[in-house]
């Protein structure tokens, strides 16, 4: 790649709880954007920064001004402003828009502490993940694009539990107890930030299939929601741009077991803003028959027929392939390499 000397950095939010699906998208994201193999920054091992040849992914938990102890002893949830340096954060991110390198903290998620800080040097693009990239307003100002991952209650508790108890063998009560504990704050704190969002990516139970519904949680509705008016970022659409759209793509073209697929296409309002609304409930029986669906989908971004289902294809391991989690963060990921491109090309 080639750098111009006057270049900034282009800086994208990514918003969302833990265990949302930030680290997978951010995956997702990096791979769209090309360039090898993602490795930790520095020297140590528990560095929270990925780093690819045109991307820098920065996690906002290094930004922490109370550690977990300190948390414990103010009563402070790590969800809670107080617990984060937001004038730092600031400083550091309008330095590294500005093309200046900084020494960022790094917090340590094994010790529950702050480690030596690491050097982070500008990239093209810089992503800031985690609770509150959009909290405060001076560093949601210095954002190219502000993303929100919004799971829904129910599929929040569902992937929880699939992860805490099978692999970290955590009860059910643990579980339903810890999440109630974040509620307020996240309510307060992590939710409002949504407002700001350009693009939010929903993920609702399936209303595919009727009355108690899907108990494993494994069948999801998603909604690809893209505010309209933000430069150099066009909404994504299905058939015909500014209709409402109702498809069921299977049948001869495309296999469905139950309970289907069903993509819709519509407008709204959102928070006061008007929206186009790209949603997708079911999951894809055999992903290289995507190919099909992406045909019908306009405004990509891709270079090439078919990118869309590349991505998803290659990375077919990752969770949520089989739905509208993987296919709408590969088309954000497109979507922010298309921002990145066309910012650089008015330079
Ligand atoms: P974060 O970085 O926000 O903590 P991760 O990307 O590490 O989240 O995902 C946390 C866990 O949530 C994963 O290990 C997986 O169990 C579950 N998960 C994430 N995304 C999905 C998805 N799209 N479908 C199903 N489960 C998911
Ligand atoms: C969230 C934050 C982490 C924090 C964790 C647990 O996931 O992103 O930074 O470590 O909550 O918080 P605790 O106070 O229990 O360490």
């Amino acid at each position: 790649t080639i750098r111009v000397s006057c270049s900034k950095t282009v800086v994208i939010g990514v918003a969302a709880d833990s265990g949302c699906g930030k680290s997978t998208f951010m995956r997702r994201l990096t791979s769209v954007l090309g360039g090898g193999a993602e490795s930790p920054r520095g020297g140590n091992p528990n560095s929270n920064t990925l780093v690819s040849d045109t991307a820098t992914v920065i996690c906002l938990d290094d930004y922490h001004s109370l550690d977990r102890a300190g948390r414990k002893a103010k009563g402070v949830t790590a969800l809670d402003p107080r617990a984060h340096d937001f004038d730092l954060m600031y400083e550091q991110v309008r330095a590294i828009k500005e093309g200046r390198a900084v020494e960022k903290p790094v917090y340590n998620h094994v010790t529950g502490r702050l480690d030596p800080p690491e050097l982070i040097t500008p990239p093209e693009i810089l992503v800031i993940k985690g609770l509150h990239p959009m909290y405060d307003e001076r560093v949601r100002d210095l954002l190219d694009l502000s993303i929100y991952l919004d799971i829904s209650n129910e599929v929040k508790f569902k992937w929880k539990v699939q992860r805490d108890m099978a692999e970290r063998g955590h009860s059910l009560e643990n579980i339903r107890a810890s999440i109630e504990a974040r509620k307020p704050d996240f309510d307060a704190y992590i939710e409002p930030q949504k407002q700001y969002a350009d693009a939010v990516i929903e993920v609702l139970p399936t209303q595919l299939i009727p009355g108690p519904g899907d108990d494993e949680g494994k069948v999801l509705r998603v909604k690809l929601i893209m505010k309209e008016g933000v430069e150099h970022f066009a909404p994504v659409y299905l058939f015909d741009e500014g209709s409402t759209v109702n498809w069921i793509p299977c049948g001869r073209k495309l296999s469905c077991s139950y309970p289907g697929i069903r993509f819709a296409y519509g407008f709204g309002t959102y928070f006061g803003h008007e929206v186009s609304v790209v949603e997708m409930d079911g999951q894809f029986d055999k992903l290289d028959e995507l190919i099909y669906v992406e045909t019908h989908l306009s405004n990509l971004s891709t270079k090439f027929y078919g990118e869309v289902a590349q991505q998803m294809l290659k990375h077919a391991d990752f969770p949520g392939s089989s739905n509208g989690t993987g296919l709408f963060q590969t088309i954000v990921g497109l979507k922010i390499r298309d921002l990145y491109e066309q910012i650089v090309a008015r330079r």
